[in-house]
């Protein structure tokens, strides 16, 4: 399904009209891994954020072509996990277009962006241990599981996470 679908789906760099797309993606059943839905307050901050990132990272909305309709967000950022400074990867599909391989490609596409940068050696994965399509894509990825953790996502809420680890292909 990957080789299929790989020549139809591109990740763009976040811009200003994503912001529609990030209302979409912020409903109670997408967020339920993440802490909920979040306000319109909310909201704009992270469009701000993700327009912001500068060195940081890159945040990628998930297009299919030839239409290049907008599907999903998938993007990579600077954190520090255990005194390391890594990337860490997060991505999400809308329910219409779930169970055909996006994801898995979308998070391909931002690793080798995030490899590009050669800056960490690292990227981890924190998706939730009762989120068996996102630990499915880690496993697909070849990242490697290094514990269960607990995870604070967003600031104030705490869920039990895997930690999956990759190691970047850097030049
Ligand atoms: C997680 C999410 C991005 C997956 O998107 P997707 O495009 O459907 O994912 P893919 O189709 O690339 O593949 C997911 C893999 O998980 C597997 N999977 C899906 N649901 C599963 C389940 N309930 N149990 C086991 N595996 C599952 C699929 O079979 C697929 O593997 P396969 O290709 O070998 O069959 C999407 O469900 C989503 O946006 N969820 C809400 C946001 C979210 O939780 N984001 C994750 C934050 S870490």
């Amino acid at each position: 399904m990957i080789t299929e679908q790989s020549n139809y789906i591109k990740i763009k760099p976040w811009e200003d009209d994503d912001l529609d797309l990030l209302f979409r993606i912020n409903s109670p059943e997408m967020m339920k891994h993440l802490g909920g839905s979040e306000g319109k307050e909310q909201i704009l901050k992270r469009h701000k954020r993700y327009l912001e990132l500068g060195n940081k990272g890159r945040m990628y909305s998930i297009t299919l072509l030839p239409e290049l309709e907008k599907v999903g967000s998938v993007g990579y950022w600077q954190t520090n996990f255990n005194n390391e400074d890594v990337y860490e990867t997060g991505w999400s599909v809308l329910p219409l277009f779930q169970g055909k391989g996006i994801a898995t490609i979308a998070t391909k596409l931002a690793i080798e962006e995030a490899s590009a940068m050669n800056k960490f050696k690292y990227i981890h994965a924190f998706p939730s241990i009762d989120n068996p399509a996102s630990n499915a894509i880690c496993r697909k990825l070849n990242f490697n599981l290094i514990s269960e953790c607990e995870f604070e996502y967003p600031p104030g809420n705490y869920m039990r996470c895997n930690n999956w680890r990759l190691e970047l292909n850097r030049n």
